[in-house]
């Protein structure tokens, strides 16, 4: 039986639609977000170090992340849009029922990741809101894994929540006024298998952020440390500590190459 067909005999919906899902599949042949398809904007932050090493600490947890089973993921502080492209594309494979939120307090931002994302052709549900503000009781104890690079650079406290591009890097005294009020909200959101990554700097003290995460219940470790000249910058994972009980060694094994450091032994490592 002659099965070949005509394919101009086909409906042009159809053809457009499988040239769509050809478009969509070429663009994810790669794990990550690819730069040149990052959107823009004069008052949104550009992919950077910061961002690249948060997806490099997802990169290298890709196989716990989708044995996870990720049902929601979330970005906080989503800028250009990167991240979570980069986090949707490296699951779409493993976990095609995982849901995606981003937020950003910047509506430049807002718009930059819906480009991104469609460019990349994936999708996710972008809020421009304070934080997580309206998400909190729809998703409180439901988000699996969250992604945050916050403004984390010391400045003075009154340039914290300026508009556009200030936003993106104003983090007050210490770098922690945005961050010390992005860990509860982490806290009421996270499932009880979730994982937070978070972007830091030396300045942050990175030991107490640990320290006060755990008094919430989480263990931490470094996943990803970068230093340049003028700084140290470290991707931390956090998870509930009674959900990893038992399995300390596998966490050991991970990252063989990256340093490695639980929050009891911050104080020792002097980050
Ligand atoms: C360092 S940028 C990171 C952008 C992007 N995630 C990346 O890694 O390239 C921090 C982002 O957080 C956003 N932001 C700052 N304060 C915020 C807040 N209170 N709520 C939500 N987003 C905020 C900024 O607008 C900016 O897009």
């Amino acid at each position: 039986m002659d099965h070949s067909f005509d394919a101009n005999s086909l409906n042009p919906d159809m053809i457009d639609k499988k040239r769509s899902n050809k478009l969509a599949s070429s663009k994810m042949l790669s794990n990550i977000a690819q730069i040149r398809l990052v959107s823009n904007h004069p008052e949104v932050y550009e992919p950077c170090d910061d961002s690249f090493a948060l997806v490099d600490a997802l990169l290298a947890d890709r196989t716990n992340l989708l044995n996870m089973q990720p049902r929601f993921c979330m970005e906080v502080g989503c800028g250009s849009g990167y991240v979570i492209a980069s986090l949707a594309i490296m699951l779409h494979q493993g976990c095609s029922a995982a849901q995606y939120f981003a937020t950003d307090i910047n509506p430049h931002a807002a718009e930059t990741t819906a480009a991104t994302l469609e460019a990349h052709g994936v999708h996710a549900e972008i809020i421009c809101t304070d934080l997580a503000l309206g998400l909190g009781k729809r998703l409180a104890g439901m988000v699996d894994v969250i992604v945050v690079n916050p403004p984390y650079v010391p400045t003075p406290d009154d340039e914290v929540g300026c508009e556009g591009i200030t936003s993106s890097w104003a983090g007050g005294e210490n770098g922690r006024k945005v961050i010390d009020r992005i860990l509860p909200v982490v806290h009421n959101l996270l499932s009880e298998k979730g994982w937070l990554y978070m972007v830091t700097l030396t300045a942050n003290n990175p030991s107490q952020i640990c320290s006060m995460m755990r008094e919430m219940g989480y263990a931490s470790r470094i996943v990803v440390q970068r230093s340049t000249e003028e700084e140290s910058l470290h991707i931390i994972k956090f998870w509930r500590e009674h959900t990893e009980k038992g399995s300390r060694s596998s966490w050991l094994s991970q990252f063989p190459l990256l340093s490695f450091w639980r929050s009891s032994g911050a104080k020792e490592s002097g980050i």
